[in-house]
């Protein structure tokens, strides 16, 4: 394996011994010491210039987990955690249980075969272990098609378009379920090549809302909070070994466009001969003092709310004419997709 080979960061090697191994290029010698209790060290962080035992690594993810937290300055409320299957949502749920935080999970299940069965078999093993509450969804139920049927009616960008139903449905199921805030599981990674991508398309508008903890723009739509922003793919699954975790490992037979992978491969380059450059350009960023302003007179308008039953008209949003959610124009994209979809049906029907 090469130094820059961006495969590195998706590797953690099967415990040896029973203990994670996190640079398999670069295994610590025995006599190694934790950063913080002196005792053997097992894990290299580079980008911290520390070495951590496992017990001491836990607290360094827990800690990075609060801090983010009370950065964000983050009320304890009932939190709504979108569950993929996958190691980040998995370890976010953990985490914010471990914390004392009350929470339910939730998951929308695509239809896609194999994939779909098996990621929600990862969800109901991990709650059942810690007798945890979560609600399946099912996207053919509650949207009327299934990701492979969408596949099937529209070709191309069907990644993109699954993102769009996932964000739009765990809005609407939050709410739905009680809840006020959606957490989910994005971690550094996905927010450092979030940010480049913006940064290099001029979207310089999307960079606010990049922000880890966004209020509620709205009575029906949830607050959102990415409590990991301050920790990288590496680290968790690094915790998710650690705490017997066992995400989903079939993956998605609809592969993702290859942009944000791209602009992720980008950084992990400059991270192999700089470690710590991903951490420090995200909170370089979050941190701006001009950014914060821009983001503080939006929060200012977004003030937190009690969602209610009736949806109203708010700051630019209007009302979906067809299912009363809130739209920008005459109807929501959940709605506009839908006939989209209808319209090809028609014209090449199963
Ligand atoms: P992704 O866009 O697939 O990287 O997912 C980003 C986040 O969205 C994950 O960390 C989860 O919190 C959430 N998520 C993704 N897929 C699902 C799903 N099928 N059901 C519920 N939440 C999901
Ligand atoms: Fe949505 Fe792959 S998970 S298309
Ligand atoms: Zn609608």
């Amino acid at each position: 394996m090469t130094k820059n080979n961006p495969q590195q960061t998706a590797l953690a090697m099967p415990a040896q011994n029973g203990q994670p191994v996190l640079h398999p290029d670069r295994p610590l010698s025995r006599g190694a010491k934790c950063s913080r209790c002196r005792a053997q060290a097992e894990i290299h962080l580079p980008s911290h210039h520390a070495n951590f035992c496992p017990d001491c690594f836990l607290h360094f993810v827990r800690t990075a987990v609060v801090r983010g937290l009370k950065e964000m300055k983050f009320r304890p409320r009932p939190l709504l955690v979108a569950v993929s299957g996958g190691k980040d949502s998995l370890a976010v749920w953990d985490l914010l249980h471990y914390l004392g935080y009350e929470t339910k999970g939730l998951h929308i299940n695509l239809g896609i075969p194999d994939f779909s069965e098996a990621s929600s078999r990862a969800v109901a093993a991990f709650a059942s272990v810690r007798d945890l509450d979560w609600a399946e969804y099912s996207l053919q139920e509650v949207f009327g098609y299934s990701i492979p049927q969408v596949q099937r009616l529209l070709r191309g960008k069907t990644c993109s378009l699954c993102g769009q139903l996932k964000r739009a449905l765990c809005n609407r199921l939050t709410i739905k379920e009680g809840f006020d805030t959606l957490v989910t599981g994005h971690n550094l990674d996905d927010e450092a090549s979030r940010l480049l991508g913006n940064l290099v398309g001029k979207r310089l508008e999307h960079v606010h809302k990049q922000y880890p903890y966004l209020p509620s723009p709205h009575p029906r739509i949830p607050a959102k909070l990415k409590p990991l922003y301050r920790l990288e793919i590496k680290e968790l699954l690094a915790y998710c070994q650690l705490r017997a975790i066992t995400p989903v490992q079939e993956t998605c037979s609809f592969a993702r466009g290859a942009t944000s992978r791209t602009f992720l491969q980008a950084l992990e380059f400059l991270e192999g001969s700089m470690p710590g450059t991903k951490r420090s350009f995200l909170f370089a960023y979050l941190r701006d003092t001009k950014l914060k302003e821009q983001l503080g007179s939006w929060l200012d308008t977004h003030e937190q709310e009690e969602p209610s039953a009736e949806p109203e008209p708010k700051d630019g949003y209007g009302m979906c004419q067809e299912c009363r959610e809130p739209a920008y124009g005459q109807r929501c994209g959940i709605c506009k997709l839908r006939e989209r979809l209808q319209k090809k049906e028609r014209i090449a029907p199963a």
